[in-house]
């Protein structure tokens, strides 16, 4: 069982890096293209184009490169690209959610910052997906394997930021 549940970390690993690859990738045009609602920004100057195309693609193309080591999308090449794409996705929902309680650009927000890009990936995966997700992460072995996820993410991220902000590619080191 273990294995089954190492190899559905592994292949989520497209998600967990997209994030940190959207850091090295940002800048230029924000995607709100600074509208703003009500005086406060749709997404804010931390979520622009380059760091969203940049973090998905690389993330999946990462997931290929696992891929070749294991086989672990049932021979999807797309799937990375759906779990590295729907966590940049999540991570904009978490950023959308954060500008309209009024929390500015790097606020920290524990319980949001730290799950929005993992239930976009879960989102994004269970649309096109399905069959493969569910039974990965949501039935019978994939159950554990969710849950060792959900505990392994916080210290994954906090760790990350913390790396990224020392190398000072981050401003706030969560
Ligand atoms: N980033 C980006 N484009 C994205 C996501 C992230 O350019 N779609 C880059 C930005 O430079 C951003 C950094 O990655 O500042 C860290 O991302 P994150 O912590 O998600 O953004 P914050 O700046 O903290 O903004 P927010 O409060 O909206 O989360
Ligand atoms: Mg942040």
């Amino acid at each position: 069982m273990w294995l089954i549940v190492l190899s559905g970390i592994i292949a989520f690993i497209p998600a967990l890096i997209a994030n940190s690859l959207a850091v090295i990738c940002g800048g230029g045009t924000p995607m709100d293209l600074g509208k703003e609602i009500g005086g406060k920004r749709v997404l804010g100057d931390g979520k622009t184009w380059r760091g969203f195309i940049g973090g998905g693609s690389l993330g999946g193309v990462m997931g290929l490169l696992i891929n070749q080591a294991g086989g672990f999308y049932s021979g999807y090449l797309l799937l990375p690209f759906a779990l590295s794409f729907g966590s940049m996705f999540g991570d904009l929902l978490g950023s959308l959610i954060k500008r309209r309680m009024g929390w500015d650009r790097g606020a920290n927000v524990p319980i949001l910052d730290q799950y929005d890009f993992v239930i976009g990936a879960f989102l994004i995966a269970l649309l096109i997906y399905r069959p493969w997700t569910m039974e990965t992460y949501f039935k019978d072995h994939g159950l554990v394997t969710l849950i060792a996820l959900l505990v392994i993410v916080p210290a994954l991220h906090r760790g990350v930021n913390m790396i990224g902000y020392k190398m000072k590619l981050k401003k706030e080191p969560w």
